[in-house]
């Protein structure tokens, strides 16, 4: 478990360094700003470890209700497999499913009809797509088996946790337990926590809400990533990068309208700013047995 959370750390870092390859290389294919164009487009996507696509959490919490009432009487708790419907974790149609395309046009099958006459709306498959692929990330990150709140929390030391918080661990640089990790012991049950610890949620990285038909307009969420575009006269301009190109880059204002500036050997210049990159930074150097502490710790912020 612990070391897996390490790899999942690490798979993090991979994904931002894979993300940056696909940007330098003109950000085509499912790089993180996507094949968005300089048009509207899917919100930008991550990839985490390379594999899965992360999807918006909103969608996610919005799923897993969904999925409670629509499927989880057959295919079970957690999408673990139940009496009467198999494991959607490890099912082939899910691990393909893209967007919740592929599993939308499995239940509307001949074969899944036959079982379940379901007849839901693409947006609802979409949400409850999004859980099955959250479920998926996390069973693939915590290779080795279910794991139990419990458990978690009897692996760390929540005094040796609140050590590390305030000292060396330096989380007290951009949180606190009295503001933006108020209650988050209550947030959270302890395996998720400790996923978020590891791996904060971006949410929708164009500004809002993210998913499915976001607004384009309206100022950047707070986790997503901006571009500064700094002309050759020093002018600046700050947006969310739609396509960030050696050749072109295009950015989106607050107000939903773009703009693209011609690019020639790096003017004008082009950086982008991650609020998360400090974040998986620490990832890199916190031990499993500091993880478990921070844990621990954090679960007592009721
Ligand atoms: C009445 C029980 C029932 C309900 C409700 C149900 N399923 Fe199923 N599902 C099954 C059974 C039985 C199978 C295996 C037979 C088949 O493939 O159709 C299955 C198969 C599947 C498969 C293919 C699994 C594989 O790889 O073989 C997917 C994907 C799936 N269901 C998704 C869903 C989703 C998503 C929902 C909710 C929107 C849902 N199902 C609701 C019973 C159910
Ligand atoms: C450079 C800034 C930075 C540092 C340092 C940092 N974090 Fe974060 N952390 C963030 C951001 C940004 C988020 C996402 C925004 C949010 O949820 O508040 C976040 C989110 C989280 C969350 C999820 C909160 C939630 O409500 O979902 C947890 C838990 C967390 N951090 C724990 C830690 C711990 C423990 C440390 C120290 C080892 C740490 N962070 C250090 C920036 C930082």
């Amino acid at each position: 478990m612990s070391t897996n959370l390490k790899s999942a750390a690490l798979l993090i870092c991979v994904a931002l360094a894979h993300s940056t390859t696909a940007l330098a290389q003109g950000g085509g294919g499912r790089g993180r700003f996507g094949a968005a164009g300089a048009s509207d487009g899917p919100p930008p996507v991550q990839l985490l470890g390379g594999r899965f696509k992360a999807y918006p959490q909103d969608a996610a919490d919005r799923g897993l209700p969904l999925y409670n009432t629509n499927c989880g009487y057959c295919h079970g708790e957690r999408a673990k497999g139940g009496k009467s419907g198999p494991d959607l974790v490890t099912s082939d149609v899910s691990l393909h499913d893209e967007d919740g395309v592929g599993i939308g046009e499995y239940l509307k099958g001949a074969k899944h009809q036959g079982v379940a006459k379901l007849d839901l709306p693409q947006s609802t498959v979409y949400d409850i797509a999004v859980y099955i692929h959250s479920r998926i990330t996390v069973a693939a990150l915590n290779r080795g088996g279910d794991t139990h709140p419990d458990e978690v929390l009897k692996a760390g030391n929540a005094d040796a946790g609140k050590a590390y918080f305030n000292g060396a661990g330096g989380c007290t640089k951009c949180h606190s337990v009295d503001g933006n990790l108020k209650g988050v012991g209550a947030k959270y049950d302890a395996v998720t926590l400790q996923d978020r610890i590891v791996m904060p949620q971006r949410g929708g990285g164009r500004g809002g809400r993210g998913g499915f038909g976001a607004a384009p307009a309206g100022p950047p969420g707070p986790l997503a990533i901006t571009a500064t575009v700094t002309l050759a006269n020093g002018q600046t301009f700050r947006g969310i990068p739609v396509r960030v190109t050696d050749f072109d880059v295009t950015l989106r204002f607050d107000d939903g309208s773009t703009q693209t500036w011609a690019r020639n050997n790096g003017v004008p210049k082009v950086d982008l700013t991650d609020p998360l990159a400090g974040h998986i930074e620490i990832m890199k150097t916190l031990k499993d047995s500091d993880m478990h502490n921070l844990t621990a710790f954090l679960a007592t912020l009721k």
